[in-house]
């Protein structure tokens, strides 16, 4: 049996609301599971060789539920435009790129690098629809031992032709070969999943196809939902059947219940829209700052959290322009906020906790028992190095914690470990 000790100032969510300290505590990790936390290292461990990062803080890695790998770089650039013509204006040009695997070589390489310093171990992330490309994508994330989902995106209908699958039948030919190659790779850490842009870039055939893969290969699938109110007017012309968004996914079995599901954003679910996305078990990535920048609104959070629905956090990049889920973090809770002070007072805004939450064991459970150091949990871990962050006087681990997510940069960021594994520092 492998077991791994280390020493700091640990900090963990138990649920929504309960964040737990321990200053210049015990980690034990067996065999890449989280064992136990203590305030003395128990009997049965003190031969044991300990990781020594006291003073330090030690805090599970984070996952982004939702982050666009092709798009990062135009980070910070184009904030000007309302989600549908940004599209057209930014998105799509620069996808169409990746048709060129140089482009997409140069691309990912910056990418991966940037997403490997981040407070990020684990992320679902869209490509696009080149295959080529999006396995050079893999290729890559494998080798930086972060834990991600990654998926081809599929887009028939309604996008430019430079960046348009000419059938329904080929976006699901491609898509099965790029499921065959991702197998026939091994990968230990990169996994697909499917991921239909969104229900105006595909057409009914095409989602009737990817039901039919997400069957024949037991896929989890990710896209977007209810995200700007242009976006939701528009799917209301394209499916006059539905009562909601959802349910355009829904009809085609392709909203969770029997196979993980993903939504981004949910800036505007209706109740009947909420109760579906309970009821089969979706997972809402939260992208504050992408809502904001294309100025979709602000969601729910607190509610969502309120009603027992799962809820991760995401950066969105690059209707977020930066990787940092910390970051991420702090638009949450600003825009939580202003949405309590300026649209509706009876939904309270989020708290550090919930914020902490949906960073770490919210989108964490999309890969399982991971986000927390609760016994069992996968160990998934940031090393914080806080020294150069001074203060006049001594600081609780708690007040550390919530400074580091304002305050922290790269260079804060001391080690980092995935599944049991360091891949980084
Ligand atoms: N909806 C469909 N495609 C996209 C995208 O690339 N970014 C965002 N934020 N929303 C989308
Ligand atoms: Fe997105």
């Amino acid at each position: 049996m492998s077991v791994m000790i280390l020493k700091g100032c640990i900090c963990w969510s138990l649920n929504p609301d309960q964040l737990e300290t321990v200053e210049n505590g015990f980690l034990v990790v067996e065999n890449g599971l989280v064992e136990g936390v203590y305030r003395e290292l128990p009997e049965k461990f003190r031969t044991l060789p300990v990781t020594d990062y006291t003073d330090k803080l030690i805090l599970p890695g984070m996952t982004d539920l939702h982050i666009h790998a092709p798009q990062f770089p135009y980070r910070g650039l184009g904030m000007d435009l309302e989600l549908l013509a940004w599209l057209e204006a930014y998105a799509f040009p620069e996808e169409a790129k990746y048709a060129d695997i140089e482009y997409a070589d140069r691309a990912y390489e910056i990418f991966t690098e940037h997403l490997l310093h981040s407070e990020t171990t684990r992320a679902s992330i869209f490509a696009t629809l080149h295959v080529p490309a999006t396995l050079l994508l893999m290729d890559k994330l494998e080798k930086t031992g972060l834990i991600t989902y990654v998926g081809k995106v599929n887009m028939d209908r309604n996008s430019p032709e430079i960046l348009t699958e000419s059938s329904a039948q080929k976006s699901a030919k491609a898509t099965e070969q790029w499921i065959r190659q991702v197998r026939e790779r091994g990968y230990q850490r990169t996994k697909p999943i499917l991921t239909p842009r969104f229900t105006p870039s595909c057409s009914d055939e095409l989602m009737y196809r990817l039901r039919d893969l997400q069957l024949q290969y037991d896929l989890p699938l990710q896209s977007h939902l209810s995200e700007n109110r242009g976006e939701v007017a528009w799917v209301k012309e394209l499916c006059p059947d539905t009562s909601f968004y959802g349910e355009a996914y829904e009809q085609f079995g392709l909203f969770g219940g029997d196979h993980p599901c993903i939504m981004a954003h949910c800036v505007y679910s209706s109740e009947e829209e909420e109760e579906l996305m309970k009821k089969n078990g979706v997972f809402i990535a939260h992208s504050p700052e992408s809502n904001m920048n294309v100025a979709s609104g602000i969601a729910p959070i607190s509610r969502y959290l309120d009603h027992g629905l799962k809820v991760g956090l995401a950066t969105d990049v690059a209707g977020g322009s930066h990787e940092s889920m910390f970051r991420a973090m702090q638009h949450a809770l600003q825009a939580s906020k202003l949405r309590w002070r300026l649209v509706d007072e009876t939904i309270r805004p989020l708290t550090f906790e919930r914020a902490f939450y949906i960073a770490t064991m919210g989108g964490g459970e999309f890969f399982g028992k991971v986000g927390s150091f609760m016994p069992g949990y996968a160990f998934d871990a940031l090393v914080m190095d806080d020294a150069n962050l001074k203060h006049p006087q001594p600081l609780t681990v708690r007040e550390r914690l919530e400074r580091l997510i304002y305050l922290a940069d790269r260079t804060n960021l001391q080690a980092k470990y995935a599944d049991g594994k360091k891949i980084l520092g």
